[in-house]
């Protein structure tokens, strides 16, 4: 098991009251998987994209990514997670306008202490994996938004992260491109990468072999006839 949630609420504070954003939320995912979470504006999916990324922490529940549990960590070590384990894609790329794409992707490495000319080196054959190894000093001005978001997803695998996670990674796209982004994916995970992807349309999560569905902080299933089965962990395992 990569990925392991369990009872995970999170609160906001607004003003004297605490607003319930995730309601007992569990999840779980096998190494290897490639699941979607689809769910409309407001529902939560970013605020639970972002305690599965390690970058917030829940209000309770437990938080396993192989089999660490992750809220035990101080901050520094939830960074090291971030840069080890995690490749994050975003909607808007994320990169850095001066730079190029080479030197985009290398950042997690230069991060991790990776020598110039080594990253140098992966960086390259990060983009090459993307289809972009005739675009390396290409510098985000001089792509398109797919292509952008090409290099955004060499920069999130270039350290083998454990996961992929995607947080409405064609939303900016046109549809052409985003299914070359779709084809990107199918073709990382069949080489063994795990992929969580937040999405609202169904066209996109349908690329997953699993989708779920995130509603008012719920996690649920849907049966064959369109009916939510609510995730809840009846199992200490
Ligand atoms: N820092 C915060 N403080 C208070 N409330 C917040 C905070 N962040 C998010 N929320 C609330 O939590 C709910 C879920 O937000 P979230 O960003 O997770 O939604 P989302 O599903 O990603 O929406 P979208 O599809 O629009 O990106 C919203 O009602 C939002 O107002
Ligand atoms: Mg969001």
């Amino acid at each position: 098991m990569i990925l392991e949630l369990r009872n995970i609420y999170k609160n906001y504070q607004q003003g004297k009251m605490e607003v319930p954003v995730l309601k007992d939320i569990s999840l779980q995912v096998e190494e290897g998987e490639y699941v979607a979470i689809m769910g409309p504006s407001g529902s939560g999916k970013t605020t639970l994209m972002n305690i599965i990324g390690c970058l917030d922490k829940p209000s309770s529940g437990i938080y396993k990514l192989a089999g660490e549990n992750i809220l035990d960590y101080k901050d520094k070590q939830m960074s090291e997670v971030r840069l080890n384990s995690i490749g994050f894609v975003f909607q808007s790329f994320n990169l850095m306008q001066r730079q190029s794409a080479v030197e985009n992707v290398a950042l997690p490495l230069l991060y991790a202490g990776v020598p110039k000319k080594e990253r140098r080196r992966i960086a390259t054959a990060a983009l090459e994996r993307v289809g972009l190894g005739e675009r390396i000093d290409f510098k985000p001005t001089q792509m398109s938004g797919g292509q952008n978001q090409r290099v955004a997803i060499a920069r999130a695998i270039v350290n083998n992260p454990k996961i992929i996670l995607a947080d409405e990674p064609t939303g900016a796209l046109d549809s052409k491109s985003g299914e070359q982004v779709m084809e990107l994916f199918h073709k990382l995970n069949e080489e063994g990468a795990t992929i969580v992807m937040i999405t609202h349309e169904r066209d996109i999560a349908e690329h997953a072999g699993r989708i779920l569905h995130i509603k008012d902080g719920e996690l649920y299933d849907e049966d064959e006839k369109g009916n939510k089965i609510i995730h809840r962990e009846e199992v200490d395992a």
